[in-house]
């Protein structure tokens, strides 16, 4: 009997994933007998499809919006990172049956700097990250572990922001996005984790001239690719890094996990799914 191992990515909406091509496309470069298909599972249908998961069906697969936080409940077994960061995206399926949850979002975060900004943590001070949301909890977690010694969150409920600060725990200021120009002097990271920038939507009253000229400024939202954010950013001559990066890394630990091979996230790679958005 061939054996084949089956991975999916489950969310709602799901049908604009990247993750398949992603997948697939470290799945032929291995010549791994697999598949890794995306699959619409709604709010009320997620228990029943973790029980197939539990059952067999699959060797693992990825959680999106909006069951990141969810699926903990349901999972025999949480990384400690994924703990704290109060959301799990990737799912193992043990030998014998039980689920192991983790969160490969700070992973794909500092893979994705690493690999376009080699170095960028050393002699940061401080990073100013924008959003208290799901995405921003990974991102103040990985920056945290990095040693940044003074991260300033700052958010449109600055009581979010404050809320977030608290139950993560670190060397955090919490504020609203109308402090911005109280914390950009001394920024050399500057983070957006908010969904602005996607459908033309751009910050105001953000001036990124405030930044130090050696600052890094990155994106979560990787459509479009170059943001307003981004596109300001280059035009003031500040380094940037897209968020299509954080994309393919977080991808790499449940491939491995799944799959039993380390993949490579190459130009090539990006290039495809670059050409999708
Ligand atoms: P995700 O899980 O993708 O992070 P989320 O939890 O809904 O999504 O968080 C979205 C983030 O984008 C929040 O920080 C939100 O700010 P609020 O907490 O004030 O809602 C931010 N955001 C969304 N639309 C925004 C807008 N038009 N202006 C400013 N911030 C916005």
């Amino acid at each position: 009997m061939i054996h084949v191992k089956k991975a999916f990515v489950i969310g709602h909406p799901i049908k604009h994933s990247r993750s398949p091509l992603i997948h697939g496309s470290w799945l032929a470069e291995h010549g791994i007998d697999g598949s890794y298909e995306a699959i619409d599972v709604a709010p009320d249908a997620l228990p029943a499809f973790i029980e197939r998961l539990r059952q067999g069906e699959f060797v693992g697969g990825n959680v999106t919006i909006p069951h990141k936080e969810a699926v903990f409940a349901l999972c025999d077994s949480v990384d400690p990172l994924a703990r704290t960061i109060g959301a799990a995206n990737t799912l193992v399926r043990q030998p014998d049956g039980r689920i192991h949850g983790f969160n490969t979002d700070y992973m794909g975060f500092l893979g994705n700097l690493d690999q376009n900004a080699p170095g960028w943590a050393a002699g940061l001070g401080r990073a100013v990250v924008l959003g208290a949301g799901g995405a921003a909890r990974a991102i103040l977690v990985a920056l945290r572990e990095q040693g940044v010694p003074e991260i300033v969150l700052l958010n449109r409920t600055p009581e979010k922001a404050a809320a977030l600060a608290r139950e993560i725990g670190g060397p955090f200021i919490a504020g609203g996005l109308t402090d911005y120009a109280d914390y950009a002097a001394g920024a050399g990271l500057l983070v957006n984790t908010t969904s602005i920038g996607m459908h033309d939507t751009r910050f105001e009253a953000l001036d990124l001239g405030l930044l130090p000229g050696t600052a890094l400024v990155t994106d979560i939202v990787y459509v479009p690719l170059t943001t307003p954010l981004l596109a300001d950013a280059r035009a003031l001559g500040l380094r940037t890094v897209d968020g299509l990066g954080m994309l393919l890394h977080q991808a790499v630990p449940g491939f491995a996990a799944w799959f039993g091979v380390r993949p490579e996230v190459t130009s090539a790679l990006r290039a495809k799914v670059e050409a999708t958005l």
